[in-house]
């Protein structure tokens, strides 16, 4: 193995409430080798979500998890369970794909910028839902995705990769939703592939990347 900086990681959870699909290039890369993370379990909050179907089919843990009274976030017992889970599957990175719930602190502490998301818009820019409607409904003419680590805020977290796409005269919601999917799934697989390398460092708001 090659020598890289900093701390290495080797298992790699996700965690989502839909499809998956971000979930399906990460188990794909991890399973082809070009990602250098096995995936310990795949956990959705939604019990009939397909993410938890492309986990089963890759022959990889597939665990729902509760987490009621919360509806919008992951805390309480259910917050507790989750670190259970990841413990007994010895995670040490977690990456969100599509996970419609805040995380809290007891997460954030447990997983100290070893949690990752995906969000599908240029952030600063267009955090929260639906982003790609809010930059076509704004006018923007760059749209795109950020993957970064996850703090306690709504998308604020420390940003590794973006990819832009443009927008295109004539796009709908779903034209331009599907147009920066594409670009999430190598975007993901790269800031995964740096993270669990070691060849990221955080200094204040920014990832600085060493090679
Ligand atoms: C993606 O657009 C991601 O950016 C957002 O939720 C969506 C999840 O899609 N956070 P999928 O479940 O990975 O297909």
């Amino acid at each position: 193995m090659r020598a890289v900086m900093g701390k290495q990681y080797s298992r790699l959870a996700i965690i989502g409430s839909g499809s998956g699909s971000n979930a399906q290039a990460i188990l794909d890369a991890s399973a082809s080798g070009a990602l250098p993370l096995e995936v310990s379990c795949v956990i959705s909050d939604v019990a009939d979500a397909y993410i938890l179907e492309r986990a089963r089919k890759a022959g990889i843990p597939a665990i729902h998890l509760d987490c009621a009274p919360f509806k919008t976030k992951l805390d309480g017992a259910a917050q507790d369970r989750a670190l259970e889970i990841l413990r007994d599957h010895g995670t040490d990175l977690v990456a969100l794909a599509g996970f419609m719930r805040m995380v809290k602190q007891g997460l954030i502490d447990a997983f100290p910028h070893r949690i990752l998301n995906i969000h599908p818009a240029l952030l600063p820019a267009f955090p929260g839902l639906q982003s790609w409607k809010q930059a076509l409904d704004y006018g923007a003419k760059v749209a795109g995705c950020t993957v970064h680590f996850v703090d306690l805020g709504m998308d604020t977290g420390p940003i590794i990769v973006q990819k832009a796409v443009p927008v295109l005269e004539g796009d709908t919601p779903e034209t331009l939703h599907s147009r920066i999917q594409e670009q999430e799934h190598p975007a993901y697989l790269e800031a995964l592939r740096l993270v669990a390398e070691g060849q990221t460092r955080i200094e204040g708001r920014k990832v600085i990347i060493s090679p």
